[in-house]
């Protein structure tokens, strides 16, 4: 279960500039709904939540079981709403160490060469009993053409190729758009399995299609229940979407006063990844026409002793977001010692959920002193279900959000420009 309260945030804005904002946010709810609203073609990822498709998640469980059998090393390529869901995901769900199952890796998210040329020795490297090491790929592009992917999976490919022969062919995963692309030409030729983008959903909100789902039913997560988890946010925000609507119309009366950057900061190191698929999906939603709250992501306590200064003191442009789990994810306690040298028994008994718990009330009551509007949204616990709902209770935010600013969330036109000038400066085409 996913619970927000903005009675800090709401402190900093007055109450007829947030019921100016509820409406707006309201409208842009309705405009959702009914799907009125700018770029209402790429309202897929609601689609396939009210309509689920078990046989699909049956045949992504049955694959992953293979892989997670067969493979040593399974490969994510892919960039930006290609592979950050799938990486939170299992970031948020996996142990830290001794993890089952194949070696996650990823590629095709950047253009570092000595990532890639590391990864390829990697996998063509023997095991340590001399046998090749059983390596996967999972190419993820929904355009099948972005260069970062397009090139580590050409130089994957290679390597596979020249390992395991024709052998190769059934290593290869390929998550793209129905037709059309580069990839789709080479699936053909190639025989690839393929699995489908659905056209009405954008990168951002593709995790919940196969575009996430293989990946992290690979690395072992139950993605029924994370799917289902969805479905569940999708039934309650449909009959009271109060939460939602009051998030959305805080954020865009925070926005109409002048913050331009929302900080989202979790508690438990587990969440930073996640932090980076919110900030994707926010960015790029509402980066637009000089609008937008750039997002930004925090793990704390870590980053109070990098960020804390800024957030306490700095330029007053911030709000924040609080990512809190409520219930205990760990049993590990303070012992006591004899002699007490480095003075921490006064600790002595308590959990380091509870003392984590402090630190976070600690940083409320600092930032909130600092001027900091903050929303805390709060996790009933960190599982798959509860993560597949604050997949949903992201999407629908950002949705409504970015509607109220009278903006299309759904395009990203700002990312062509570099595009353009890099293969004008590459001399392609
Ligand atoms: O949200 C988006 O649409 C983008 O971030 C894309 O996911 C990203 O650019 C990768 O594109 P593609 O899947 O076409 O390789």
């Amino acid at each position: 279960m996913i619970s927000i309260n903005t009675e800090i945030a709401r402190k900093f804005i007055s109450e007829e500039d947030f019921n100016e904002s509820l409406e707006k946010c309201t409208d842009s709810l309705v405009q959702l709904r009914e799907k009125t609203g700018l770029g209402a073609e790429w309202l897929g990822w609601r689609d396939l939540l009210q309509l689920p498709n078990d046989a699909l998640l049956e045949e992504i469980n049955a694959l992953a079981g293979k892989i997670r059998k067969d493979a040593d090393v399974f490969i994510i390529c892919g960039i930006g709403g290609s592979y950050l869901g799938a990486k939170a995901v299992i970031d948020a769900l996996s142990p830290h160490f001794g993890k089952k199952g194949p070696e996650i890796l990823f590629a095709g998210h950047h253009m570092g060469g000595k990532y890639l040329e590391e990864l390829l020795n990697y996998i063509k490297t023997p095991k340590s009993d001399g046998t090749p090491k059983s390596v996967y790929v999972n190419v993820i592009s929904k355009s099948g053409s972005t260069l970062e992917t397009a090139l580590s999976f050409r130089m994957i490919r290679e390597v596979l190729d020249n390992l395991y022969g024709e052998g190769a062919t059934n290593r290869i995963v390929c998550t793209t758009s129905k037709e059309g692309g580069v990839l789709n030409g080479l699936i053909d030729e190639k025989g690839y399995k393929k699995f489908i983008i659905p056209n009405n959903v954008g990168g951002r909100f593709s995790v919940l299609t196969p575009v996430g789902l293989i990946p992290i039913a690979v690395a072992g997560i139950d993605i029924k229940t994370l799917f289902y988890g969805a479905v569940s946010a999708f039934n309650k925000y449909e009959k009271d979407a109060s939460d939602i609507l009051e998030y959305a119309a805080v954020r865009r009366t925070l926005h109409e006063k002048g913050i331009t950057v929302d900080v989202f900061s979790c508690f438990e190191p587990e969440l930073q990844s996640f932090g980076g698929w919110i900030q994707q999906l926010m960015g790029e939603s509402e980066g637009k026409e000089g609008k937008g709250i750039f997002p930004a992501v925090a793990s704390f306590s870590t980053d109070l002793h990098s960020l804390g200064q800024f957030i306490q003191q700095g330029t007053r442009c911030l709000m924040e977001t609080f990512l809190i789990v409520e219930k205990q994810i760990s049993l590990i306690k303070v012992n006591s010692l004899e002699g007490d040298h480095d003075n921490l028994n006064y600790l002595s008994g308590k959990s380091f959920h509870d003392i984590n718990t402090k630190a976070r009330i600690g940083t409320t009551e600092a930032h909130k002193d600092g001027d900091v509007p903050i929303i805390n949204l709060s996790l009933s616990s960190l599982n798959a279900e509860v993560i597949g709902e604050l997949i949903y209770f992201f999407e629908l935010l950002t949705g409504v959000f970015v509607y109220s600013l009278d903006i299309n969330p759904f395009d990203q036109p700002g990312v062509e420009d570099y595009k353009k000038a890099m293969y004008r400066l590459l001399g392609k085409d």
